[in-house]
């Protein structure tokens, strides 16, 4: 089934940036990339930056997200975001499930599930992580870690729901290491996923669903990845933290 699917290019800061560095990033980046692409472009600055970037874009096509967000909508849990505050500032999508996330904070699929769960319950789009260590990819176990990654994230969702969702495959090994996966190996779990998805969603939801590729994306290397069939776009951690690296990598994109 031929199904377009928008390309979605998204800038993962990390914990990196003052307020002063968001503001300035996102200004170059709004005046360089609005109205040039068919892209959907969003930048993910840390928590502390979100209103002053959601301020720069009033007015541009570039969107705001978020990097992770509580599973509970309110309450006494100190230190936690929930998703409503998220969509009092304008963010629309929010990273859940980062490898970082698992490994630094043990999410496990189910806590992701409900993260992706309240992200919607307010109105957000989630991007919903997942991907292999370098040891699980070795002992030939991708496809065995993703498959489940991807049904156990995905629990309870509603099918309207999932056919919003944007995937992102990053192998654990490719995440700020400058090791990318080739061309092929991305196509290769992309298109294992969206089999996946066909076999647990349906054919219309698998063709619909985005599946970002991120892992060391920089210019050079982003038009054979993105270009992939199977390849919506990718999200970009340290090159999205330079204004001429993203935009570069977003032109690549379309
Ligand atoms: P990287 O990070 O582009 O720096 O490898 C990607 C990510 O973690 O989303």
């Amino acid at each position: 089934m031929d199904h377009h699917r928008q390309p979605i290019v998204a800038g993962n800061w990390k914990m990196n940036g003052t307020v002063p560095f968001a503001r300035e990033l996102t200004r170059s980046l709004r005046d360089g990339l609005t109205g040039q692409t068919d892209t959907e472009i969003v930048l993910c600055p840390p928590f502390t930056a979100l209103d002053a970037v959601a301020r720069e874009l009033e007015g541009s096509t570039l969107l705001l997200g978020a990097q992770n967000l509580s599973e509970r909508p309110a309450g006494a849990f100190t230190g936690e975001i929930a998703a409503e505050q998220l969509a009092s500032l304008q963010v629309r999508y929010v990273i859940v499930g980062h490898s970082e996330r698992r490994q630094y904070h043990q999410e496990s699929d189910a806590l992701v599930a409900r993260k992706a769960a309240a992200a919607f319950a307010a109105g957000l789009t989630p991007i919903v992580c997942l991907g292999e260590t370098l040891e699980e990819r070795e002992a030939g176990n991708t496809e065995q870690i993703v498959g489940r990654q991807l049904t156990g994230s995905l629990a309870g969702l509603a099918a309207e729901q999932i056919v919003q969702c944007v995937l992102a495959y990053e192998p654990v090994w490719a995440i700020g290491t400058g090791k990318t996966a080739s061309a092929a190996q991305a196509q290769s779990v992309h298109a294992f996923l969206r089999a996946r998805l066909t076999e647990n969603h349906g054919l219309e939801t698998a063709a619909a669903v985005r599946i970002q590729y991120g892992g060391s994306v920089k210019p050079d290397n982003a038009r054979e990845l993105l270009t992939q069939p199977d390849v919506d776009g990718a999200l970009v951690g340290g090159a999205s933290l330079k204004a001429d690296s993203f935009s570069a990598i977003i032109r690549h994109s379309a």
